[in-house]
């Protein structure tokens, strides 16, 4: 047994004024009409659980409108030993509050990375750009996924962009001769003492993740082989040396060309980039197989399952895939997904599972 959520309240957020939603273990069915707040409420968990929302990198978006906070709560079941009590408050302006217990969390590092009690892996409808999108999507949920299990790794991301960006600066600078080129070896061991933290932790994941991909796309999608592939723009043991090398094209271009920061993965099917060549299904389920290589991954490193907050996730699935995908469900801890249409569902699923109906940022 693991952790689970059992209750959530919302207060000023998005277009909930004040509402509270219980939840069962197992799955639950949040269904209402276009516009309602169903993916609002799923992101009010994930905000919740993880202290930041997965939607935006603007916080003072989840505000309800014309009014200057917000606020969520929820009580998390601790493996059927006792309760948690967890809350974000935000003002915008002011710093995040983010308590469990009542009691402020150290760092949102700290806190997103397990300090609630619980882990969520998170799909929304947009989230498919992590396979059709930029590279820059895809290092996004893979540097996610590290942080949520380990706040070192979250500072490294943060510090290692800031490092680079002020790199990126003095080369600027050594371009137009207002630096030397000493200056740069300082900087330099600094961006590559935080690049390889990076790169270490993503190595050691891959292939692991590369595997629980596999394993999930024979269950979505078909015995077709698939796999992930790292792309190093540096590689991981001669990094000091790809970045000196680097150092004449970087002052020309006034930015830095190697480093964790340019890295790539393929997800691959039948040995070809759903990237490049999938269709719009392909890469949808395969953006699936991801989240669920990320939920089998976060199990076997916490001993854990984190929750599934899977937002409008029937649509455009064909039947079967929708049958296949209910089972995945199903073997979950628990599951919050959303639908616009129960019909999606068999009658046996639902037997089993908890519906939350909602109508206008009212939960009935
Ligand atoms: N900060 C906010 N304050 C008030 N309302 C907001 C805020 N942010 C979004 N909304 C509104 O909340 C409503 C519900 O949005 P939500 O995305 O949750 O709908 P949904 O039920 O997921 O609909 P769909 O089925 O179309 O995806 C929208 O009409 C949106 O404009
Ligand atoms: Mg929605």
């Amino acid at each position: 047994m693991s952790s689970y959520l059992r209750a959530l309240r919302l207060i000023n957020f998005r277009n909930y004024a004040d509402a509270a939603v219980l939840f069962a273990p197992g799955l639950n069915v949040v269904v209402g009409n276009n516009a309602q707040g169903k993916t609002n409420l799923l992101e009010a968990v994930a905000f919740t659980v993880t202290g930041s929302t997965p939607r935006t990198p603007n916080d003072s978006e989840v505000v309800r409108w014309g009014q200057d906070f917000a606020r969520t709560e929820m009580r998390v079941n601790l493996n059927g030993h006792g309760e948690r009590k967890i809350a974000v408050g935000y003002a915008p302006g002011q710093k995040k509050r983010l308590t469990v217990d009542d009691v402020p969390a150290t760092s949102v590092a700290a806190y997103g990375a397990g300090g609630a009690g619980v882990r969520v892996v998170t799909f929304f409808p947009d989230d498919i750009r992590v396979v059709k999108g930029a590279p820059a999507d895809r290092r996004e949920f893979l540097d996610g996924l590290l942080s949520s299990l380990r706040p070192a790794y979250a500072r490294a991301v943060t510090e290692y962009a800031r490092a680079v960006q002020q790199r990126n600066q003095l080369l600027r600078r050594i371009r137009d001769g207002f630096s030397s080129e000493r200056t740069l070896s300082t900087w330099d061991r600094k961006v590559v003492q935080l690049g390889k933290e990076i790169l270490e932790g993503r190595t050691a994941a891959i292939a692991p993740l590369a595997s629980l991909f596999g394993e999930a796309v024979g269950a979505l999608y078909g015995p077709e082989k698939a796999g992930l592939q790292y792309y190093h723009s540096a590689p991981l043991d001669g990094y000091p040396e790809a970045l000196r090398e680097a150092y004449n094209v970087d002052i020309e271009r006034g930015s830095t060309s190697v480093g964790p920061h340019r890295d790539d993965f393929a997800v691959l099917l039948g040995g070809v980039s759903v990237t490049t060549y999938g269709s719009q299904g392909q890469q949808r389920l395969t953006t699936l197989a991801l989240k669920f290589a990320a939920r089998d991954y976060l199990r076997t490193k916490t001993g854990h399952d984190p929750i599934l907050l899977f937002d409008d996730v029937m649509s455009e699935l064909d039947e079967r895939r929708r049958g296949d995908l209910a089972e995945y469900f199903l073997e979950s801890t628990q599951a919050v997904i959303s639908t616009t249409n129960l019909e999606y569902f068999e009658g046996a699923i639902l037997e089993r599972a908890r519906i939350v109906r909602i109508s206008g940022g009212s939960i009935t």
